[in-house]
């Protein structure tokens, strides 16, 4: 069907969080063999958070072969920024890299302040950071790290998006990454679900208070995505299991869920706000 087997990966395991995509076996793909530029993001200008790896990496990506220019904000994991970086710069784009907690406002203010001041716009604004962590009870969820997922995942959403608002006008976008959990729920993973809860709502009650002002905003919901997130949260046979259970016995790559946000920053999607788009191998979730 495609190149992006294996479907089972080796067992291993990351401690610290966000993971290191370098150190992952196999590597994520995030490109594909297309160098087509077809001008659909043409001068355009995107933010997109939790751009150095996995997803985030794969959209900067695929968003600089159409001519975007890229602002990739994330935490600490300065060697996978660097790559995107390079790659970016390889099709012909400018990159620039931010580095800071998402969850501190005053860190979202002033990286919106940089992005500005570099490129003179904002016209996308992809919120795609976040961590989970699992969990077996919910009384093993501590006040600490239930505060701190909603911070990262959805109060750094929030924070962004208000500041970049600021910048945006008609014909401008937001694009959310979402999850499969939000639909489905995932008993391990049950703070990060309910962050992935919000983020569905946020979307679809800015997409309506944002329509006279042409602005859309849209989600992806992705389902299992071999990215760093996995080894940084997962025990290693989890990780060595990961995607078995969806229908196509696979996860995917970051490279097959990239083009549903070039469409969705496009005029292609000129019609479509409040909208989510499941990628997920096949499992039916969409309401
Ligand atoms: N991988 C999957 O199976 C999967 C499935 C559904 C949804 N998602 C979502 O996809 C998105 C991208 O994740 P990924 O799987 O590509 O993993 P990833 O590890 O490559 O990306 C997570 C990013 O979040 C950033 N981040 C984490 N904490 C941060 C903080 N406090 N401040 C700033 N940035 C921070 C990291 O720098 C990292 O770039 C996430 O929203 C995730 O929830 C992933």
């Amino acid at each position: 069907m495609n190149n992006y087997f294996p479907n089972k990966f080796p067992p291993q395991k990351q401690n610290v969080q966000p993971g290191i995509e370098e150190d992952m076996n196999p590597k994520p793909i995030y490109k594909n063999n297309t160098s087509l530029n077809q001008g659909k993001l043409k001068d355009k200008v995107a933010i997109i958070t939790g751009g150095d790896s996995g997803i985030g990496r794969a959209v900067a990506i695929a968003y600089a072969k159409e001519g975007a220019k890229i602002a990739v904000i994330y935490l600490n994991e300065h060697n996978d920024a660097e790559i995107t970086k390079k790659e970016v710069e390889f099709f012909g784009s400018e990159c620039i890299l931010i580095n800071g907690d998402i969850g501190d406002e005053q860190f979202c203010i002033s990286a919106i302040n940089t992005v500005k001041s570099k490129f003179n716009k904002i016209n996308i604004i992809v919120n795609n950071s976040a961590e989970q962590h699992v969990c077996n009870d919910l009384i093993d969820i501590t006040t600490e790290q239930f505060q701190k997922t909603f911070k990262t995942n959805v109060f750094g959403a929030f924070y962004i998006t208000k500041e970049g608002l600021k910048h945006l006008s008609y014909g401008d976008c937001i694009i959310n990454t979402t999850s499969i959990t939000a639909y489905k729920g995932n008993e391990k993973l049950i703070d990060y679900s309910m962050t992935k809860g919000a983020l569905t709502s946020f979307t679809r009650s800015l997409a309506l208070n944002l329509i006279n002002k042409g602005i859309r905003v849209n989600a992806v919901a992705p389902g299992p995505v071999w990215t760093p997130l996995i080894p940084a949260s997962f025990d290693e046979f989890q990780v060595s299991m990961f995607g078995q259970d969806n229908p196509m016995k696979r996860a995917a790559q970051p490279v097959e869920i990239a083009d549903a946000y070039v469409f969705l920053a496009s005029e292609g999607a000129s019609f479509i706000t409040g909208e989510t788009i499941h990628i997920n191998g096949g499992e039916l979730v969409n309401s």
